[in-house]
């Protein structure tokens, strides 16, 4: 494979070619200086501080060149977790955070590019609708971080997108798209809208209902933008207090919400209760059954099945089909004609 490495720096072009040169033919350039750029990229690995103007601007133009190589790595440095989204916003396909491991960069390289399964047309297609939507999400999360207005109508019109995406291609070739492009929460909100977009329309569902589910879903866990990123990407088990920090998301989320026009009193309804569970033990109001939404309940086993089956790098990916005996098994905590009318969903969509 050739990769060709881009960076703004010397020293960081001369660590990331150490990194892959035992391994892939590499070609570099440095954002400020002359290229030996390679018309034959298979992949291109960038390394630039995405908080200079600069930088975004020399990256548009290789990009530019550069738009037939599918697979595109940005390494990321660890406090500049918001340029997530600039990132993604430029093309990529895939982020990783610094400092990047070799093995896992190598390993990244090496997975198997959007075209090798299924039609390219339906894969690209996701892998837009999938990037305008982590766009989306990604600036709904900064602006809860600096305390910015959340900009409710790009987050329904990439919700729209996902939505037609999956009505024309279906939902594994976004679950396909997502689990390999897109990490933690951005990939955990994709999931979530996918899964939810699909179930709704196996039960069909008004479009009105449809655009209130997926907002709903794009929204749902926006009060994850408060909690440190050390508590909500922690491999393994929480302790107690890490535990209920986390179950403060779904309050957050509406209260943040809640002072935004545009958002409906269902969506706001639907992003406080998606951890609730009809026997009253969720969170955070331990509701009943009788006070729990349509909506909420069909966000909910969406979320929890999403929540199963994404990848992460610290656990192997759970089949849907164990996923879904999970589900099947929250007797008393989930409608059970919803989860067997999910079944469909879950297994052979
Ligand atoms: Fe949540
Ligand atoms: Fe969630």
């Amino acid at each position: 494979m050739t990769v060709h490495v881009v960076a703004d720096t010397v020293t960081k072009l001369s660590t990331l070619r150490a990194m892959l040169e035992r391994q892939h033919a590499v070609t570099s350039e440095l954002l400020s200086g002359a290229s030996n750029r390679c018309s034959g990229s298979d992949a291109v690995v960038v390394t630039a501080d995405l908080g200079v103007v600069e930088n975004i601007a020399a990256l548009k133009e290789v990009f530019g060149k550069l738009s037939h190589v599918r697979k595109r790595i940005f390494l990321i440095d660890q406090k500049a977790r918001l340029f997530t989204v600039q990132a993604y916003a430029l093309g990529a396909t895939r982020v990783l955070i610094n400092p990047v491991n070799q093995a896992n960069l190598l390993a990244q390289l090496a997975d198997s590019t959007p075209c090798e399964t299924g039609s390219i047309d339906a894969l690209h297609g996701a892998s837009e609708a999938a990037t305008e939507g982590a766009i989306a999400i990604g600036s709904m999360f900064s602006a809860v971080l600096s305390g910015k207005p959340v900009d409710v109508r790009s987050a329904k019109g990439a919700g729209s997108r996902i939505a037609d995406n999956i009505a024309e291609d279906g939902l594994s070739s976004w679950l396909e798209t997502v689990r390999r492009h897109h990490e933690g929460t951005y990939q955990h909100c994709l999931l979530v809208t996918g899964i939810a977009v699909d179930f709704g329309l196996s039960l069909g569902l008004a479009k009105p209902d449809m655009e209130r589910l997926y907002s709903a879903a794009m929204f749902h866990d926006i009060g994850k933008a408060k909690i440190p990123l050390a508590v909500l990407d922690k491999p393994g088990r929480l302790d107690a207090q890490e535990r209920a920090l986390i179950e403060t998301h779904p309050a957050a989320g509406y209260e943040v919400l809640k002072r935004i026009s545009g958002i409906s009193l269902e969506v706001l309804d639907a992003v406080r209760h998606h951890h609730e569970y009809l026997d009253g033990s969720g969170y955070p109001d331990a509701l009943c059954a009788a006070s729990i939404s349509d909506i909420v309940r069909i966000l909910t086993i969406s979320d929890i099945f999403a929540a199963l089956i994404e990848h992460r790098h610290y656990k192997p990916t759970m089949p849907r089909e164990q996923a879904y005996e999970i589900i099947r098994s929250m007797h008393g905590k989930l409608e059970m004609p919803l989860v067997a009318a999910f079944r469909d969903v879950a297994l052979n969509r």
